[in-house]
């Protein structure tokens, strides 16, 4: 027997209207927004997010599936949906034709991390980038973006963390002060954060161990340059004449390194440690670092799988899938067979949906098929009833049957389930 692969999941069954539920509403939401859909493909060229997510970030130094094809290219599984965006925006030319530009995607992506609830090796995002606009505005209406959208699909309990990265220089002074700060205490952190000392500073702040000396350390804040504290006070203020809450979080740096002014984070508070069910901000340098011109852009990416939990831990209701309204049973010889085939195609054609016996059982195990799989009503169809001209109906709850004359059974059936909505 072969066994799905560490840290993925097989999607079916009652599973699958939590996934409905939400790529419903997120493609809704998004052309509402005025948000295009594009599909890139699932791996890109190992350097893309090596260049663009930070050769000294989490996800390139462990997380990524990289391999070798047989033409000898090095190629890695998407681990986010940002730089293939990118790339694309860039190859195709789409850079020349006018801005803002936004695009949105559905799929799955691919880290190598320790699996755990909320945590998986293929995961699933919902994301959308905006490309040309540098204005406070543009952060405003991707953070009310996002608010909206965790709201359509029911959430309440989350909290938005917002904060500021200011620019490059600023980044720079900061990261000196805080090697400075964190040279004292160098012996006594854990091993991670001296690696992170090393090379990624800022993320000595999210280290929850060490947390104790994240809460000493210089502020971010103060190092921050006229122009991105203007834009950082503008979004804010944007968001407050929303009535879009958010909590202001000095700590939060983020993953990736293609950010700059703002970041954010969605947590949801009933999720434990996998608690981020949306993240994303800013990164103006982006598209010139990866071969394009100076174009302004933001994104954000929800992770689907921890959406599902935070709707599951809400209680919130999500519809079924309609798949069986209407099981068609028959039994009889070709005339009959033909008669069924029929009537299931004309049903459908009104857009009811019906599931017809193809297995040629008898009778009773026909209807016993009929129950398991939900059906609301059956429709029986023998020799006798097409000489007749007329099929039997079971309501299959009170168990109560009914005589429709063959040409009234559309309109008939569709009454029926009107009732039983
Ligand atoms: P990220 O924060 O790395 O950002 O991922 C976004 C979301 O994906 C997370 O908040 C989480 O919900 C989900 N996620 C990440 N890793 C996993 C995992 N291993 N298992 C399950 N869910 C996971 C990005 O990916 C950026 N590209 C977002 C962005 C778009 N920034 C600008 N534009």
């Amino acid at each position: 027997m072969y066994q799905k692969i560490k840290g993925t999941e097989d999607l079916y069954g009652g599973e699958m209207k939590y996934w409905y539920w939400i790529e419903e509403r997120a493609r809704k939401l998004s052309l509402l927004y005025g948000f295009t859909e594009i599909r890139t493909p699932i791996f890109e060229d190992t350097k893309l997010f090596v260049r663009s997510v930070g050769q000294d970030t989490d996800i390139v130094q462990k997380e990524m599936y990289t391999f070798e094809d047989k033409g000898g290219r090095s190629i890695t599984l998407r681990p986010e949906g940002t730089a293939p965006v990118v790339r694309a925006f860039v190859e195709n030319g789409l850079i020349t034709q006018g801005f803002p530009q936004k695009y949105f995607y559905i799929g799955p992506m691919f880290r190598y991390e320790r699996p755990q609830s909320g945590r998986q090796r293929q995961f699933h995002q919902f994301g959308a980038e905006i490309f040309g606009s540098p204005s406070a505005l543009a952060d405003a209406e991707l953070i009310a973006f996002v608010d909206r959208f965790l709201r359509d699909i029911g959430l309440v309990d989350f909290e938005i963390h917002i904060n500021t990265l200011g620019d490059a220089e600023d980044r720079a002074n900061y990261r000196q002060a805080l090697r400075e700060y964190y040279a004292q205490h160098l012996e006594n952190l854990c091993d991670d954060c001296k690696a992170r000392y090393e090379r990624n500073p800022l993320r000595l702040l999210d280290c929850k161990v060490d947390v104790q000396y994240a809460e000493q350390a210089p502020k971010l804040i103060d190092y921050i340059g006229d122009s991105a504290r203007k834009h950082y006070e503008e979004l804010k203020s944007l968001l407050d004449a929303l009535g879009i809450k958010y909590v202001e979080d000095p700590r939060l740096v983020r993953g990736l390194d293609y950010y700059n002014r703002t970041v954010f984070e969605v947590h949801h508070r009933r999720l434990g440690a996998m608690s981020a069910i949306a993240g994303g901000g800013r990164y103006d340098n982006l598209i010139k670092e990866i071969g394009g011109k100076d174009v302004p852009a933001l994104g954000f990416a929800a992770g689907m799988e921890r959406l599902i939990l935070a709707i599951k831990a809400e209680n919130v209701h999500v519809d079924d899938v309609k798949i069986n309204e209407v099981y068609i049973a028959h039994f009889g010889g070709e005339e009959v067979k033909i008669e069924a085939m029929k009537l299931a195609q004309q049903l459908r054609r009104e857009g009811i949906a019906v599931n017809l016996e193809i297995m040629e059982r008898g009778l009773s195990a026909q209807l016993k098929n009929a129950a398991r799989t939900g059906a609301k009503l059956c429709i029986i169809i023998g020799e006798n009833e097409i000489e007749q001209d007329i099929v039997l109906v079971k309501n299959m709850e009170t168990g109560q049957q009914l005589e429709f004359e063959k040409d009234f059974v559309v309109s008939g059936i569709k009454d029926l389930l009107a009732e039983l909505e």
